[in-house]
């Protein structure tokens, strides 16, 4: 399986310095394409159309969206809806990051609806899932990741699975330079996978890549590659600069 790099940008860059970090990276990835790696990047909205020209005809190179709202139109004032982000060129999208879930309050039915609305509509969507750190230290590990699989994946269509992702993100790793250790990640991903495949059935299961996010860095990153069910990685900080970007990537 090729491993999937994919940078969330979060809520940085402008417009002019998305355009040309996106241009130097995807400039370096033209000129070295990197076979067994697949890179994806996550800008903000008004930033979508500068990252997709600049990496126009870069096969290795995609661009998602960071969120979305699941109706198709009308009166969400505020939200950004697929057809809007069709339009534009994008059918990738994150969904259930712990941002959204933490600060801004998105539940695990409102997550699985998200899932369901986009994955229907023919767009693949990278699921975020994850513990806190007090989940954690309660035991309850595989319980959260089992209830923040379960609602999402129930009753999808056979034919969207190939277009879905899972990104294992500990929140207590997001942001604070904490990266899980690698006995941490091996044991989430072994659960992740299992979990996704008690839902999908063993070859659905084997075949949605798995993500980790937090804290990946140039110098964890080949360690966290090498792990079994470790698929690729989710970059948030470390992906903002391209030098560190493409150390990540040629891990
Ligand atoms: P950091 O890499 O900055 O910890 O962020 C991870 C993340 O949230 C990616 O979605």
């Amino acid at each position: 399986m090729q491993k999937i790099i994919a940078a969330n940008w979060k809520m940085c860059k402008l417009r002019q310095e998305a355009g040309k970090t996106a241009e130097e990276l995807c400039g370096a990835l033209a000129a070295e394409p990197l076979s067994g790696r697949r890179v994806v990047i996550f800008p903000s909205f008004t930033n979508i159309p500068d990252v997709l020209a600049a990496s126009a005809g870069i096969s290795s190179v995609s661009v998602g969206a960071q969120n979305f709202y699941p109706a198709e139109e009308g009166a969400f004032t505020g939200e950004i809806s697929l057809a809007m982000l069709r339009d534009i060129g994008v059918t990738q999208v994150l969904a259930g990051h712990s941002e959204r879930r933490h600060l801004f309050g998105e539940t695990d039915e409102f997550v699985a609806r998200k899932t369901a609305f986009a994955l229907e509509r023919g767009f693949s969507v990278m699921l975020c899932i994850g513990e806190t750190l007090a989940e954690r230290e309660a035991g309850e590990l595989v319980n959260v990741l089992s209830r923040q699989t379960a609602l999402p994946l129930a009753n999808l269509p056979a034919d969207s699975i190939s277009r879905l992702t899972v990104a294992y993100e500990p929140v207590w790793a997001i942001g604070t330079g904490k990266v899980a250790g690698p006995a941490e990640v091996f044991e989430a991903h072994a659960a992740v996978r299992s979990l996704v495949s008690r839902i999908l059935g063993d070859d659905g299961g084997r075949a949605v890549p798995i993500l980790y996010g937090g804290s990946v860095k140039p110098d964890n990153a080949a360690a966290l590659l090498e792990l079994d069910n470790v698929d690729g990685l989710l970059v948030g900080g470390a992906s903002l600069n391209i030098q560190t970007f493409l150390q990540i990537i040629r891990a």
